[in-house]
């Protein structure tokens, strides 16, 4: 395994649904280690299916990597399961918040566990409760019970029980109050800059992703179209006008504006 080089790397990989319809085409990025890399763009950009090829999740919905590479920590991991990919390290975080809603939250956290075969699951529990309080404190309801903000964290503390390296995080801002935004946000932050654990998010919301990120990719008809240091692309006057709904002179709260403006060059 090298230890040098990207986490992860995605070189020039084409996605083709149902032998048909071609929706990456020629997409390629990079995660370095401890990083957070933000893919960027509108809705139908490409984010989701770029996720789902690296963590191997295409074939249940037809989908298939035609074309390009996928390497991980230095292998290539293209073909591998999930639990083979979880063995290692890497963990999807899905869109939409997909708790078990009838189990426990508790038993929601210990689902991520499986593919561990060490003993030390209860201490892991701690810790996921340590940066998530509020699940502790509903430990015991049904995880359909809880808020969308709390099932977030949820999911994001069972993909944590893996003990994983990476996770791939995807939308986690969608559906949720600005503030509990900045919360899911700021304990990925947090992840990252006390566990090392390295995240590539996909985002709609630019304007917040860019404030947490390191790097950022910006996507369109699945492939990349721009790409950059975080500062830079929050920054760049066409990203600004076009995707975060700000010009020069409104500063302040890019988020809503850029939630109800499409981005220019899709129309
Ligand atoms: N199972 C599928 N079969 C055929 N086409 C699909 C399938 N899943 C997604 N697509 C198409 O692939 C394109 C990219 O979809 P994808 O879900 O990756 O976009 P996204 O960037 O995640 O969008 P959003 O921000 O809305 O989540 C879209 O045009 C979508 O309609
Ligand atoms: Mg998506």
């Amino acid at each position: 395994m090298s230890a040098q080089g990207p986490l992860l790397s995605v070189a020039g990989i084409e996605v083709m649904y149902s032998r048909l319809a071609l929706v990456l085409r020629g997409l390629t990025l990079s995660v370095p280690r401890g990083g957070i890399v933000a893919l960027l763009g509108a809705n139908g950009a490409g984010k989701t299916t770029t996720m789902k090829a690296i963590a191997n999740l295409l074939r249940s919905e037809r989908g298939e990597v035609t074309k390009g590479a996928i390497h991980y920590d230095g292998a290539r991991i293209d073909g591998l399961d999930p639990s083979d990919l979880a063995r290692r390290g890497l963990s999807l975080v899905m869109e939409g918040r997909h708790a078990f809603p009838t189990l426990s939250v508790e038993d929601n956290l210990k689902v991520g566990a499986y593919s561990r075969s060490d003993g030390a699951v209860a201490e892991s529990l701690e810790r996921v409760y340590s940066t998530f309080p509020r699940l502790k404190e509903r430990r015991h309801q049904p995880a359909g019970l809880l808020s969308g903000g709390e099932q977030q964290m949820c999911v994001i503390g069972r993909a944590l029980m893996a003990r994983p390296r990476m996770i791939l995080l995807d939308e986690p801002s969608m559906g949720l109050a600005p503030l509990l935004v900045e919360e899911i946000f700021s304990m990925m932050q947090q992840l990252n800059a006390e566990a090392g654990v390295t995240f590539l998010l996909a985002e709609q919301n630019a304007a917040v992703a860019l404030r947490y990120a390191t790097y950022g990719y910006l996507v369109e008809g699945g492939r990349v179209v721009r790409e950059g240091p975080a500062h830079a692309l929050a920054a760049d006057p066409e990203i600004r006008a076009s995707y975060l709904g700000l010009d020069a002179s409104a500063e302040a709260d890019g988020a809503s504006l850029a939630a109800r403006r499409r981005p220019r060059w899709l129309s």
